[in-house]
């Protein structure tokens, strides 16, 4: 396991999700939405975590993706996954998504789906699943002063949840650490309106890359040494 994986796991009491066998053996499954773009590596490289918080991990595509990269680049790193794994509005809305919940007893079956593909890339030191809203989720890394280096947003598309998730993942993210979000695509106009007023808010430059966004958290100011009083040293 690695250090991180051992840290978030501990800090937030979570145990081991993967030390008992698991309910169902599903096979390999790793249907997603652009959970393999480029740009999830070039981030990784680029802030090096740590920490990766994922809010929207779907059946684990994306988090998969990142975690194999890292392992591939020997970064001590862990990926948090965030979901209630009972899918977002369109996926109840549209026919043609909702076959892909896998209705069982009525529930989705994503989370099963997703501890089975974690299993099978063989990533359960470095995958973390957190099954929760983003909110509650958020407020409890806020309270076990939990960070992240990299967050990828990609939970709910509907602006208001955007924007609150937006809200609440930005203090948690260090300061020169990368949020990328998901789906600045017309069809989900809902993101593209709440990246783009949350970025007017916070002074911030969005930068859009393909179907993704992503927003730069200022480094924290270094104070020139110049500038700190003389301190006097005791003779
Ligand atoms: C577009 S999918 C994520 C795709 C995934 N990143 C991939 O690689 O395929 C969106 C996910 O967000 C989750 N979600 C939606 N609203 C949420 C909320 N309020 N809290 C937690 N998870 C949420 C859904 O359950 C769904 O799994």
């Amino acid at each position: 396991m690695t250090r991180t994986t051992a840290m978030v796991r501990e800090r937030l009491g979570l145990g081991d999700p993967f030390a008992e066998p698991p309910s169902a053996d599903l096979p390999l499954d790793l249907q997603g939405w652009a959970g393999t773009d480029p740009l999830l590596l070039q981030a990784i490289d680029a802030v090096r975590p740590g920490l990766v918080v994922e809010v929207g991990s779907w059946k684990g595509q994306s988090a998969v993706f990142m975690a194999e990269h890292c392992r591939a680049r020997g970064y001590d790193s862990a990926i948090l996954c965030i979901d209630t794994w009972l899918g977002s509005i369109e996926h109840l809305a549209r026919e043609d998504l909702r076959p892909l919940l896998g209705l069982r007893h009525g529930r989705p079956t994503l989370y099963e789906q997703f501890h089975a593909n974690v299993r099978a890339r063989g990533l359960e030191a470095r995958i973390t699943p957190l099954p929760q809203t983003s909110q509650t989720a958020a407020r409890y890394l806020a309270m076990r002063s939990v960070r992240a280096d990299l967050v990828n947003l990609d939970g709910s598309h509907e602006y208001e949840d955007v924007l609150a998730d937006l809200e609440a993942y930005w203090p948690l993210l260090r300061p020169g650490g990368l949020l990328v979000g998901g789906d600045f695509i017309p069809m989900f106009d809902g993101v593209r309106r709440a990246c783009t007023r949350f970025a007017a808010r916070h002074g911030l430059a969005v930068q859009v890359a393909g179907v993704k966004f992503v927003l730069r958290k200022p480094a924290a100011p270094t104070v020139p040494l110049a500038t700190a009083p003389p301190t006097a040293v005791p003779a």
